[in-house]
């Protein structure tokens, strides 16, 4: 039975897994940056990059040792290429590199986003293509109609910020912690979601596309006014940012060719509301749902590892000079999004 070696560098989270064909987690290791950044309320590239460099190896070797398991006993190494902070992606693909060519295995150069999208199905053995996909993490936040391995068909990005993106920023304002999003969730718990008068951009616009930074201006403002506890701005946030996603998500679905199954991806994915809320319209419209569990939502090595099972005997492995890429959309044949600072 097939096992991939997964790896994953492309943000604030370096992390091995070993994953089989049989969807079985064999061994994983995170080692999570949280404190190295959490003095500039952000990632910064060169500590992230640094810290890879620093963990990567004896990461992979204890994957290894907990799963009992040589390098020449794994079937490929698959690992994040891009899109992604470009030092910590060159640390994981040249590691990955060389380990392919010690042990002579084929190397899958990964693309970040398709670990997300594939991720649910490492989850859900039920899950058959096509199926909708809201993908929201702290660099992207897309819909996309995912209809096989290495297909996509966007639908809707963001035209300025992502929705982990706005949940950082804005638990920034209130003085939280980074990440920002299960701090705002937390905190929302001790709140009132409609205390505080939010935005709520883009609602009801024909194109299914997000917007968050006027939402995210907003939240300063309310908290420089003083008026309101921080525990109502977050809960208010988290609800505009909600009605955001559920309004757009309702749109693009409105859009697509039909599909039975919606499903939620990417680090935001991890918020008990925000999966309860897409339960509720996945059921409105008669619809399955699924999630992947809270831990493999976020940055992890075992979508990576997955992915590459994905692709092992259906795609030729990638040849050792594939090169990072800091860009690198999951639908190239996508229309492009108008907007201040759009991501692809
Ligand atoms: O997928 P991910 O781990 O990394 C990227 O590829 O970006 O996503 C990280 C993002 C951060 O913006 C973080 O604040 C957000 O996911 N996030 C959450 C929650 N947990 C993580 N946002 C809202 N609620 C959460 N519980
Ligand atoms: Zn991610």
């Amino acid at each position: 039975m097939p096992i991939v070696l997964g790896i994953e560098s492309s943000c604030d989270e370096t992390a091995a897994a070993l994953v089989d064909s049989e969807r079985r987690i064999l061994a994983q290791h995170i080692a999570s940056q949280d404190e190295a950044h959490a003095p500039y309320g952000g990632v910064v590239p060169e500590i992230a990059a640094r810290a890879h460099a620093d963990k990567l190896a004896p990461l992979i070797a204890a994957t290894l040792e907990d799963a009992g398991l040589a390098l020449h006993e794994i079937d490929a190494v698959a690992a994040t290429a891009g899109p992604g902070l470009i030092g910590g992606v060159m640390v994981g693909l040249v590691s990955a590199k060389a380990l392919a060519m010690a042990s002579d295995k084929p190397l899958y150069a990964i693309n970040h986003l398709e670990g997300h999208a594939l991720s649910p199905r490492l989850a859900d053995p039920g899950l058959d293509f096509p199926y909708a996909l809201l993908m929201v993490s702290g660099g992207h936040c897309q819909i996309l109609r995912v209809e096989g391995v290495g297909r996509y068909r966007r639908l809707a990005t963001t035209i300025d910020d992502a929705l982990g993106e706005a949940f950082d920023k804005s638990a920034k304002v209130l003085g939280l912690p980074y990440p920002g999003g299960p701090a705002i969730e937390k905190l929302a718990e001790a709140g009132d979601p409609q205390a505080v008068p939010l935005p709520r951009p883009l609602l009801g616009s024909r194109e299914p596309h997000f917007s968050f930074a006027g939402l995210k201006s907003a939240v300063l403002r309310a908290k420089e006014s003083g008026v309101h506890a921080d525990a109502d701005i977050a809960a208010s946030f988290q609800r505009a940012a909600i009605d955001c996603v559920l309004d757009r998500l309702e749109r693009a679905l409105d859009e697509m060719d039909p599909v039975s199954t919606l499903v939620v991806a990417g680090g935001v994915a991890s918020n008990r509301i925000v999966r309860a809320e897409l339960q509720a319209l996945a059921e409105s419209r008669g619809m399955r749902f699924t999630a992947p569990p809270p831990a493999l939502c976020t940055d992890n090595a075992a979508m990576i590892a997955w992915a590459g099972l994905e692709r092992l005997g259906a795609f030729e492995p990638d040849p050792l000079d594939f090169a990072a890429r800091p860009r690198w959309p999951l639908d190239p044949g996508a229309e492009p999004a108008r907007g201040a600072g759009v991501k692809a």
